[in-house]
């Protein structure tokens, strides 16, 4: 029997689902999303949930159709009782990969287990330097050369996970926070498209604990990008 006299429907194969945190001003979202729109990442946005809701993010997500959910998280007495909240929220989507894109809140260990080994973060630094805040301001003090931006797998410490891939960019004589956050984020805005790309197509993976693409094992950094 030919494919077009087949009493079986045929369904479209479903595409990887993604959902993307978010706290701010989303321009990762949004970078993800609209490589999506333009079939470079073949994939889908199913939510995107923000945490805070004044956030100019879930404007943006709205703009481009994407469902949003917003949990604020002050709306809890406990780090446990939001991270549930947002667990089931998240869980209702069916995600295959969850993207932290600038989502401002620590997480506990049980969300971190839950999703471990599908979730990546992006941190405007080039771990392991400076985990935590105020990156920017910190390699300016240091004098650094460079600095730049990571991608990296979530595990229970704080930007600690297995780097996927990393940019750096020079630190450039007169630069303050703003210009230096500015030339990072252009890095960001093309790294993390990458990274999603790569595991949507199975070809990132975290496995026993290190970062996998192609199978093999990268380099602590991750890939490496010179800004
Ligand atoms: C980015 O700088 C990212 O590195 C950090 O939070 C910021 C989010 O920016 N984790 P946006 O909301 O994607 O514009």
């Amino acid at each position: 029997m030919s494919q077009a006299q087949s009493p079986f429907p045929t369904e479209a194969p479903s595409r990887p689902r993604i959902v993307i945190l978010i706290s701010g001003s989303g321009s990762n979202m949004v970078t993800i999303a609209d490589k999506i729109r333009a079939g470079e990442i073949d994939a889908e946005i199913a939510a995107v949930i923000c945490n805070e809701p004044e956030a100019a993010g879930i404007q943006k997500a709205r703009d481009r159709d994407i469902p949003v959910a917003v949990i604020d998280h002050r709306g809890f007495t406990s780090r446990d009782e939001f991270d549930f909240s947002m667990m089931r929220t998240i869980d209702d989507y069916e995600p295959d990969l969850v993207v932290l894109a600038g989502f401002m809140r620590i997480l506990t260990p049980d969300f971190v287990r839950r999703y471990e080994g599908m979730m990546l973060n992006i941190h405007p630094s080039l771990l392991p330097k400076y985990q935590g805040l105020h990156t920017h301001q910190r390699a300016l003090d240091a004098g650094d050369s460079h600095h730049g931006v990571t991608v990296h797998f979530v595990t229970e410490i704080l930007d600690d996970g297995p780097n996927a891939i990393q940019a750096s960019v020079p630190v450039m004589d007169g630069d303050d926070v703003d210009t230096l956050r500015k030339r990072v984020q252009l890095q960001e805005h093309i790294i993390y498209p990458i990274a999603v790309k790569w595991f949507v197509e199975g070809r990132l993976a975290m496995i026993k604990g290190r970062a996998c693409l192609d199978g093999n094992v990268l380099p602590e950094s991750g890939v490496k990008l010179e800004g």
